[in-house]
């Protein structure tokens, strides 16, 4: 028996996908608490009404996010937080569509501290198998060691 079954995805109508994208990104000169709460602030105005919830972790100098809802919702999203000058560099390590439930059904947007972003860059990684994605997370590592990205 499984103790957490649900017998409903949480879209409240079984065979819905959901939509899970996760990026990481270069923070802007001058990116403190009181930015990072801002920025969650307008998450957490925006995102129910998207249908969005997820995760953004923040350590040294770069983000990363989880967002996973309405697939629409979640690439127009995309694009708005791309363009944002608060960050620079946004690439996408992983997207997908998938028929289950969320992960994170109770945040609108949840901030994060990863106390040491090398491990977080270093775990995507050893799972990525893109090329270009592997290259981008060596480069951050790298320049995270030069101390270029630690402000
Ligand atoms: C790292 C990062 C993550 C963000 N995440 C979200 C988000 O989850 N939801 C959201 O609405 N805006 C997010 N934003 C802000 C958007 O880029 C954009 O500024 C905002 O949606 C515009 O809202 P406004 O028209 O109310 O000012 C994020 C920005 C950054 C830099």
């Amino acid at each position: 028996m499984n103790p957490i079954y649900r017998s409903q995805n949480d879209e409240g109508q079984s065979g819905r996908s959901i939509h899970n994208l996760v990026y990481c990104s270069q923070a802007s000169e001058g990116m403190d608490k009181e930015a990072i709460a801002s920025i969650i602030a307008t998450a957490r105005h925006h995102n129910p009404r998207l249908g969005i919830t997820g995760l953004l972790v923040y350590g040294q100098g770069i983000f990363f996010q989880w967002l996973e809802g309405p697939h629409d919702n979640v690439t127009q999203l995309l694009a708005r937080i791309s363009a944002d000058p608060r960050h620079t560099n946004v690439v996408v390590l992983s997207q997908e569509d998938e028929i289950r439930d969320r992960l994170f059904p109770e945040w609108d947007m949840e901030w994060v501290e990863a106390a040491d972003i090398r491990e977080v860059l270093d775990d995507a990684l050893q799972q990525s198998s893109d090329d270009k994605q592997k290259r981008m997370l060596s480069q951050m590592l790298l320049e995270i060691e030069s101390g270029g990205l630690v402000k």
